[in-house]
């Protein structure tokens, strides 16, 4: 119980972090080898502004790997997911969907003043290497990583495997 309510102060902590600390150092070119550079007009206008909801796992139905999903939002410049970290999983990767094929990619684009949705049959997180399979019922910390914002952190709860928020 201790480590939950440690846990839960750190994620509010990094999520008023993230919000308040945007460093004007940004456009850091470590690791992103994006081809398509944001537009200058987007840069101009304002930093990202992100917050992340509706995060969720379907329990995994794998010994060692699981999906996760949630929506981007964002009220600024336009700004990319470029990695995603979590600690129960050996490996973390962003996913496409193509003709229902899996296939790993170097970032995801969150338009300005727009969305990322991350859905099932669609862009996911995945997770490999899984340590500890979650149950449904649980709750699972992942660290979103961008090429602008600062890293948020956010909360996945498992859910049925089979769950789909289809109107959210
Ligand atoms: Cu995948």
């Amino acid at each position: 119980m201790n480590r939950r309510t440690t846990l839960v102060a750190a994620i509010a902590l990094t999520g008023s972090l993230a919000l308040a600390g945007c460093s004007s150092s940004s456009d850091d070119a470590t690791g992103t080898k994006s081809k398509e550079t944001p537009k200058a007009s987007d840069q101009a206008a304002t930093k990202p502004q992100l917050s992340v909801s509706g995060g969720f796992m379907p329990e995994p139905t794998m010994p060692d790997m699981a999906g996760g999903f949630l929506t981007i939002t964002n009220k600024g410049a336009a700004d990319k997911l470029t990695s995603v970290t979590a600690d129960f999983a050996g490996k973390s990767e962003i996913h496409e969907t193509v003709d229902q094929k899996m296939k790993k990619v170097e970032s995801f684009d969150i338009p300005a003043n727009g969305e990322l949705k991350l859905q099932r049959g669609g862009n996911h997180i995945m997770f490999l290497d899984v340590k500890k399979k979650p149950k449904k019922g649980d709750k699972v910390t992942v660290e979103l990583h961008f090429a602008k914002s600062a890293p948020i952190k956010a909360e996945l709860e498992v859910m049925d495997a089979t769950h789909n928020p289809k109107s959210h």
